[in-house]
């Protein structure tokens, strides 16, 4: 039990948004901050902290509450086990009586294995430090690694005794059942007997992002003891190793604040690095990476430097890894360390400042990463070599943003001495295949009846108030891609592709999926909503959304649908766009000169349109970027560099989009 006046002491001392923070990246909005909700997926953030109020509310989902509902809601806490973790985040003690068995044996299973868990974190950490063995064997094999005290207390490192069932029976004595010790993994039940899982070795603790300990990886000091140089806890409940990194936990400030995440492969090498002064590391711990660890550290930053060995698996791992950093829209580097070193070794023998430096000077981008490598064997072959950049192109089709993909185009053609135009068709060809197989996949789960188109457009809208169409050369951008939608979203157009033998081959495509396929899976940098997200006037988003809708179902809206909607703006806006069909936008209206109708131009249309739809976006973050520096305290040079830096790189953007944009009215 815990005492009311403890609990008052709780409640006076928590602060919603340090509560918050430790689990979700919050930006300052005015008074309130905002960020991902972690309760429901979404793209933009609708995820609100009141500090003034106390309180979280999420305008998605509708959760929301005081710190307690949050650690209640996020970790699956019990009452008294969300204000036990606050407790302990703010210093305060809970004087609690001893828990009887009866009160172990009646806790919930996944509270048992938490329970357990911890048991068994302190009883390791106590074998390490007080008992002759841990002292002698643990303790002087981590000093001759030259693990410095503090930061075995940071890792909270502990050791197993080398006899075959001390914990276990320690565990037992203690109330802990028989059931929990096996689901965890912490001993094994074989004939009758019970052995420790662990035995003789150093034991790191794993921590689950709320910082609790889910798990352990144990390191044998003597080789000859055992083949197996690390045994893990096995998958339970509570540990699902796909799902956890190594060291985010106490990471997760370092990785926001320095806005990047280096990733390791062992425990070692977080540990050691820390030693040297850099914090804003993870290890995936040996499981090659997976897509739930990514998004873990997505959480945090958008940018990920792999620090693998240097050696053939080291090298295998990384062009896995870069592929799937990729593919989340994340920005990837990698670094190589020397021959036979990891960053463990490496940092070892260094100063936390030489690490930092060789880290910033051997940062390497993926394109010349693999092109480095990859070149080394082909000596010119000319079969070799294309598979090189056959490699290289298939990791730029994975960017989901169209700009960023046409920056690395650029890059890979000048490094590979190449036509642009080439490494973009084979880029083409790839992406049409990844195409293909997505759309192959979503036919397969056809959506329910009763989601009939019908029902969609008589559905109230859900983008309120809808704003009416005064100013439509404001809205050109936005209104050419509607335009397109409405009139020709039905429409086959062809489009050139490269097929396997390399030869120009025409294929069909919707305008709708055309589109579409670059509103919703492509966005801006340092933007975390996709484009269709970010249509201002709300009368066109909602129809693009009906297109997006409509799309998943199989059903295309069509004008005639539309021009019939109850929302009246909407009609009014379809009404005029049906009778005013060649209200192209600016730019090309004056250059172009038909010689064929508009539908047998579709192609072109549909292209030159969402590159203005980009770079009008492109514009209105610049000017967005110009105000923060207006506003921005002329001391705060680090914040400065920052904003000037994004400056330079969407000024570029606009550059390669109008070039762009000259290029295809040329052509035509
Ligand atoms: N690993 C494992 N089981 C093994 C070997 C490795 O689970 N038999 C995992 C561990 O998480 C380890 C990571 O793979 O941390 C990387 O392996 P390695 O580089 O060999 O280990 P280090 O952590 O560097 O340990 P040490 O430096 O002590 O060898
Ligand atoms: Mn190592």
């Amino acid at each position: 039990m815990i005492s009311k006046e403890v609990i008052e002491k709780i409640f006076d001392a928590v602060r919603i948004e340090d509560v918050v923070s430790d689990f979700v990246s919050l930006k300052r909005r005015g008074v309130n901050m905002i960020g991902l909700c972690p309760f429901h997926k979404e793209k933009t953030p609708s995820f609100y902290v009141s500090p003034a109020k106390n309180i979280y509310k999420c305008f998605g989902c509708g959760k929301g509450g005081n710190s307690v509902d949050f650690v209640m809601e996020h970790e699956k806490f019990t009452y008294p086990e969300a204000l036990r973790y606050l407790a302990k985040k703010y210093h305060i003690e809970i004087e609690e009586q001893e828990q009887t068995a009866e009160e172990i044996a009646s806790m919930n299973e996944r509270e048992s294995l938490f329970h357990l868990t911890a048991f068994a974190h302190a009883f390791f950490q106590e074998q390490l430090h007080q008992t002759d063995e841990g002292r002698s064997i643990g303790l002087s094999y981590l000093n001759e690694r030259s693990i410095r005290a503090d930061i075995i207390q940071k890792f909270q490192l502990g050791y197993s005794p080398e006899i075959w069932d001390a914990f276990t029976k320690k565990a037992l004595a203690n109330g802990y059942k028989k059931e929990f010790l096996e689901k965890t993994g912490l001993s094994i039940f074989k004939d009758d007997k019970a052995y420790d899982r662990f035995r003789g070795r150093i034991m790191f603790p794993i921590h689950g992002i709320s910082g609790r300990v889910v798990g352990f990886g144990g390191r044998i000091m003597d080789k000859e003891k055992s083949p197996a140089k690390y045994v893990n806890s096995p998958e339970s409940d509570i540990y699902h190793k796909s799902n956890l990194l190594y060291g985010l936990y106490l990471a997760r400030t370092e990785i926001s604040r320095k806005n990047i995440c280096y990733l390791t492969e062992g425990y070692m090498d977080v540990i050691s690095m820390h030693q040297a002064g850099i914090e804003n590391v993870v290890a995936s711990s040996g499981t090659s990476l997976t897509t739930e660890q990514i998004k873990l550290i997505k959480r945090f930053t958008p940018n990920i430097t792999i620090l693998y060995d240097g050696d053939a698996a080291g090298i295998k791992a990384s062009f896995r890894g870069i592929d799937m950093i990729l593919e989340e829209g994340m920005n990837v580097r990698i670094v190589l360390f020397p021959d036979g070193h990891d960053p463990d070794s490496f940092a070892r023998e260094r100063t936390g400042d030489e690490v930092k430096h060789f880290l910033d000077e051997n940062a390497r981008d993926f394109i010349t990463f693999k092109a480095d490598l990859l070149l080394k064997d082909t000596h010119n072959d000319p079969i070799a070599l294309s598979q090189v950049v056959g490699a290289i192109i298939n990791s730029i089709s994975l960017i989901p943003n169209q700009i960023t993909r046409e920056l690395y185009v650029r890059q890979c053609a000048d490094m590979m001495k190449m036509e642009e135009a080439t490494v973009m068709n084979q880029l083409n060809q790839y992406r049409r295949k990844q195409y293909q197989e997505k759309r192959k996949r979503e036919q397969q789960q056809i959506p329910p009846e009763d989601n009939s188109w019908q029902t969609i457009v008589s559905k109230p809208t859900t983008v309120q108030p809808l704003t009416p169409i005064v100013d439509k050369d404001k809205d050109l951008k936005e209104r050419e891609l509607v335009r397109l939608l409405v009139l020709y979203g039905s429409q086959e157009m062809k489009c050139m592709v490269e097929n396997e033998q390399q030869r120009p081959e025409e294929v069909s495509i919707l305008v709708t999926d055309y589109i579409l396929n670059v509103l919703e899976n492509e966005q801006m940098p340092y933007e975390n909503r996709p484009f269709i997200d970010q249509f201002e006037n709300s009368s066109y988003k909602q129809i693009v959304q009906f297109f997006s809708e409509g799309r998943k179902i199989g059903q295309i809206p069509t004008y005639d649908s539309l021009k019939n909607h109850p929302e009246k703006a909407i009609r009014e806006l379809v009404i005029d766009l049906i009778s005013n069909p060649y209200s192209v936008s600016d730019g090309w209206e004056n250059k172009r000169i038909f010689t064929k109708t508009e539908a047998e131009q579709l192609n072109f249309a549909c292209e030159h349109a969402l590159l203005c739809f980009q770079s009008n976006l492109v514009g209105k973050k610049l000017q967005q970027i110009e105000q923060q520096l207006l506003q921005l305290d002329s001391s705060d040079e680090q914040k400065q560099n920052l904003f000037l830096d994004q400056y330079l790189f969407f000024t570029d953007i606009k550059k390669r989009i109008a070039e762009f944009l000259n290029r295809t009215e040329m052509v035509d």
